[in-house]
């Protein structure tokens, strides 16, 4: 169970939050599944929004009859927390969820992603108690998405050069989310920034993946526009291909080479570390062909 300053989880905090619900957007996906894993763990009522359960954010009518009743939610926009459609879409939604009552809303944003601010700044603008929780890259990004059938057959061809990244296991991004969310309201009002335990380049990173898997892996760096050709070439329609193509040029640049302490100071532990995930991942067969 998590802890909060080094402080384990009292009973006491357990029973203010055994009658909280919570609303979990993008329960199915990366994040959000463990958020809802962990809420559950710490006594949390959830409510899992995903299109499976009726709620899109494509469809403002949807958005209602998912979030009444509810006390907090976690929102997560999909793809990018970056695009136009985000700061939109999160802003909308956060309005709404105000007016309903649901007033405890964490964000999950982008350490170093210029491009989330005016979303944050739409979250923070909706009257809610807002918490904005800024992640790193995440370790699952190489075992669950995209990255994963490149690397099940012995190449990840990635722009992002020989730079280097402090992943975060989003196991900790979930771990974090649920202790802001049963804090009362002493993360309100806060930025949280959040990464991995050590910084180190994709190829490293791919290194140690082969090293769990027993298997020959390798890296090979290219432009951002090489890899959005690619990407175009598998079907992404071209508006997503050039978003995709300047967020990784821009957020893929050094800017991001440092560690942030935020899982240390919120859960009063280290974070996960890329190593142990790679082993978990690679012993639940992830990469096998
Ligand atoms: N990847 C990284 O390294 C990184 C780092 C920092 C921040 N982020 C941010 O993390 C976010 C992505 O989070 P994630 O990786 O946890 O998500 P994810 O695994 O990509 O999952 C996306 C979720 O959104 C749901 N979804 C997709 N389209 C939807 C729609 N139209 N309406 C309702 N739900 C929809 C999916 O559920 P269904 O398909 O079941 O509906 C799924 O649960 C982005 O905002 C990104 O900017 C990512």
């Amino acid at each position: 169970m998590a802890a909060l300053d080094g402080r384990p989880l009292t009973g006491g905090m357990a029973e203010n939050t055994r009658n909280t619900t919570v609303w979990v957007s993008g329960a199915t996906g990366r994040t959000g599944s463990r958020v809802a894993q962990a809420a559950r763990a710490a006594g949390l009522t959830v409510r899992a929004g995903s299109r499976a359960e009726g709620f899109d954010w494509e469809d403002a009518s949807t958005w209602a009859g998912a979030l009444r009743g509810a006390d907090a939610a976690y929102l997560v926009y999909p793809t990018d927390v970056g695009s136009p459609a985000a700061t939109e879409a999160i802003g909308a939604l956060a309005r709404e969820a105000v007016g309903l009552g649901v007033r405890r809303l964490v964000l999950l944003s982008s350490r170093g992603e210029e491009r989330a601010r005016p979303t944050e700044e739409a979250l923070k603008a909706s009257g809610a108690d807002w918490t904005i929780v800024r992640a790193a890259w995440f370790a699952q990004n190489f075992s669950e998405g995209p990255l994963v059938e490149g690397l099940r057959h012995g190449e990840l061809v990635f722009p992002a050069g020989e730079v280097r990244e402090p992943f975060i296991d989003v196991r900790d991004i979930a771990d974090v989310v649920v202790a802001v969310l049963t804090a009362g309201d002493r993360y309100a009002g806060q930025e949280l920034a959040v990464s991995g335990p050590r910084l180190l380049t994709f190829r490293e990173a791919v290194a140690e993946i082969a090293e769990a898997t027993g298997g020959e892996l390798t890296y090979t760096p290219v432009t951002a526009r090489r890899y959005g050709d690619d990407l175009a070439g598998f079907g992404v329609p071209p508006e997503e291909v050039e978003f995709l193509v300047d967020l990784f040029e821009s957020l893929l640049d050094g800017r991001n080479s440092y560690l942030s302490d935020g899982v240390r100071q919120i859960l009063g532990r280290a974070p996960r570390d890329f190593t142990d995930f790679a082993r978990e991942a690679a012993a639940a067969g992830t990469w096998k062909a």
